[in-house]
């Protein structure tokens, strides 16, 4: 079999189908890079003396892993010198990152949850690293946060990099959706699946039901019905599954369905759930369409949410099709 590293498939997108330009190209090259040395890090864990936490909060006043902010920092500095960003933004800052002025400024705007599923990291459960990829709007020379609030349609490229027993990377560029495995004796990413689909259908959801008593009656009747499985209205038993890391839950869905849900709920009611629009929800969003499923807040398809802040919150429904629909039907109910 040919093996076909990302580079190779990049310069193939580029040169034959005309999807990206060099600049797009080396963005994500370099992004697998700094995922690869984020791979590295998390390896080592204990012997870095890198678990536990940084003893600081970021602006969701979340406290952060020491991890995070390695991470963040690993792709802030991977990114910043090679003349394809306009700017950065990231859940672990408050603002956006300029590209400082001794660079060459790109025409990306590059926004990341460097490292997801913090909670993870001191138990040894996969986590991993979202990333979107914008258009820094015309005319714009100092990107600030207004620059980056453009909805989900409008992203060029994201992904996701998991670390769990293999790293995995895995790509849309609005063409359908790829993956890469990590060959850790030679460092590259080899493409080891084209064209992921997300079945239709599925008996499999995950979601954190320690929540149960703060959820819209909309979702308590959905997985009510879940629950009652065979003897219920839907007539079959379904499975559960919850690893409380995104990128886990989410690479499950891509490789045999399922439906994933951070609903909204009344613990806060200033905040319209627990995930981040810009850098987590429209990211995967736009990954769980490309392989054929569905991604909603339970009344707005994901990608077309105008977005008001760089931080903001969204309620997430995604995954296999038809069970997103039955979800948002109950919403429209
Ligand atoms: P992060 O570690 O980037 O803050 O994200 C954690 C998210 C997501 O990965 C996961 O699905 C969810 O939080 C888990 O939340 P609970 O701990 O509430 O289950
Ligand atoms: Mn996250
Ligand atoms: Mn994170």
């Amino acid at each position: 079999m040919r093996r076909v590293t990302l580079m190779q498939y990049l310069i193939e997108q580029e040169r034959q189908k005309d999807w990206i330009n060099a600049d797009l190209r080396l963005l994500i090259e370099v992004v697998s890079r700094a995922c690869k040395a984020i791979s590295i890090a998390i390896g080592k864990g204990e012997l870095a003396g890198i678990l536990g936490g940084a003893g600081s909060e970021n602006v969701q006043g979340e406290a952060q892993k020491k991890l995070d902010v390695i991470s963040n920092e690993i792709l802030l500095e991977a990114n910043e010198w090679g003349g394809h960003l306009a700017a950065m933004a990231s859940e672990e800052m408050d603002h956006p990152h300029q590209i400082p002025h001794r660079f060459p400024r790109g025409e990306y705007l590059l926004l990341f949850d460097p490292l997801d599923g913090s909670s993870n990291i001191d138990v040894n459960i996969s986590v991993g690293t979202i990333f979107s990829v914008l258009r820094c709007p015309e005319g714009v020379s100092e990107p600030d946060e207004r620059a980056f609030l453009q909805p989900g349609a409008a992203q060029v490229c994201a992904g996701y990099a998991v670390y769990g027993p293999s790293t995995l990377l895995v790509l849309t560029l609005g063409h359908g959706v790829a993956c890469f495995t990590l060959d850790r004796e030679t460092g590259s990413f080899i493409l080891t699946q084209e064209g992921m689909r997300i079945p239709e259908d599925t008996g499999e959801f995950a979601i954190n039901a320690s929540n149960m008593r703060f959820w819209e009656p909309p979702v308590r009747r959905y997985i009510d019905e879940l629950l009652a499985g065979r003897s219920g209205a839907r007539g079959c038993d379904f499975n559960m599954r919850w690893v409380a890391s995104m990128v886990a839950d989410v690479h499950r869905i891509l490789t045999r369905g399922g439906i994933f849900l951070y609903p909204r709920d009344s613990r806060d009611p200033s905040k319209a759930g627990k995930l981040r629009l810009m850098y987590e929800a429209n990211p995967m969003a736009f990954i769980v369409e490309q392989a054929g499923g569905a991604a909603s807040n339970g009344h707005q398809r994901i990608l077309d949410i105008r977005p008001e802040g760089l931080h903001q919150r969204v309620a997430v429904i995604l995954g296999s099709k038809n069970e997103v629909e039955r979800v948002t039907g109950y919403h429209a109910a």
